[in-house]
């Protein structure tokens, strides 16, 4: 571990770790939009910048974009120096134009004193902030369906050619890790739909709910050697049959001791 400083308050960090960790770890709030914690940071909506110096470097000091700058020894870090506070202000005031009618942007352009843009609001207001979580969660699966497709204003989240992905197993990552949610999609018990594409539904053996397609199931089945049903059983029957084994364990392991203290018992060992 190492030991740096967040807005003058000292923080234990791992070395080499994300620096956004640790400004986590000092309880300061920055606004971030492109970073997940299962994903590998990508630094692409800059809102999670800071000012870096040492002491060593006289005064001299430098922005960073602290999801993907490593934690590194007597670091000295600000989270809200003018120019920091600035350049997020720019990057949301691009936002609200981008995505004007987005309730998620709104409120962080607001909180940055933005009510309205000052740039040219896009005629044609979409909610998709290009943040790139939906595409790196989707590569990250191993699946690769969508990604960013064309230039400048009309840049968009989309499938090869606009079709439905032949690729695409209706996982829904893409959906709930979306920030904004506009990933359109339906599920029921029957049927799942996104990205235009129909999905058959597996039900879970033990208790019957609907909860992965059948392409999700044929995609993950065998890989690292794990049988087609752990994934056809829902997380909450696994939860319960875990629950189940380790009661049986543990109950196990009680008779164990209770007969190895009446063994003790019959032979007169202490
Ligand atoms: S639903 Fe389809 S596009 Fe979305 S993450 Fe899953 S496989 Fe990728
Ligand atoms: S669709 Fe959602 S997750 Fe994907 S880039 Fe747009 S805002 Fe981000
Ligand atoms: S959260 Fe760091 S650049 Fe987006």
């Amino acid at each position: 571990m190492i030991t740096l400083t967040v807005n003058g308050k000292t923080v234990r960090a791992r070395e080499g770790s994300p620096l956004l960790e640790a400004v986590r770890a000092a309880g300061v709030e920055i606004p971030t939009l492109c970073q997940h914690e299962a994903l590998e940071p990508w630094g692409g909506c800059r809102l999670c910048l800071v000012d870096v110096t040492r002491p060593e470097w006289n005064g001299w000091a430098k922005m960073v974009v602290s999801c993907m700058y490593p934690a590194e020894e007597g670091l000295i870090v600000e989270t809200h120096t003018e120019r920091v506070v600035e350049t997020r202000r720019v990057v949301l005031d691009l936002l609200l134009a981008r995505c004007p009618e987005t309730p998620l942007i709104q409120r962080l352009a607001r909180e940055h004193g933005i009510e309205k843009t000052s740039y040219l609001p896009n005629p044609e207001p979409t909610d998709c902030i290009l943040c790139g979580l939906c595409t790196r969660v989707c590569d990250h699966i191993g699946v690769f369906a969508i990604s960013s497709v064309n230039r400048g204003a009309g840049r968009e989240i989309a499938p090869p050619f606009h079709e439905a992905p032949p690729d695409c197993i209706g996982c829904l990552a893409c959906a709930e890790v979306c920030p904004t949610s506009c990933i359109p999609y339906e599920t029921s018990d029957a049927r799942r739909t996104i990205w235009g594409k129909a999905f058959e539904m597996v039900r879970c053996p033990k208790c019957g709910k609907a909860h992965i397609t059948k392409a999700q199931a044929d995609f993950y089945a065998g890989r690292n050697g794990v049988p087609r049903s752990y994934f056809e059983t829902c997380d909450a029957c696994k939860r319960q049959e875990m629950a189940r084994t380790f009661s049986k364990l543990s109950a196990g392991a009680v008779g164990g001791m209770e007969t190895g203290k009446q063994g003790n018992r019959e032979t007169g060992r202490p």
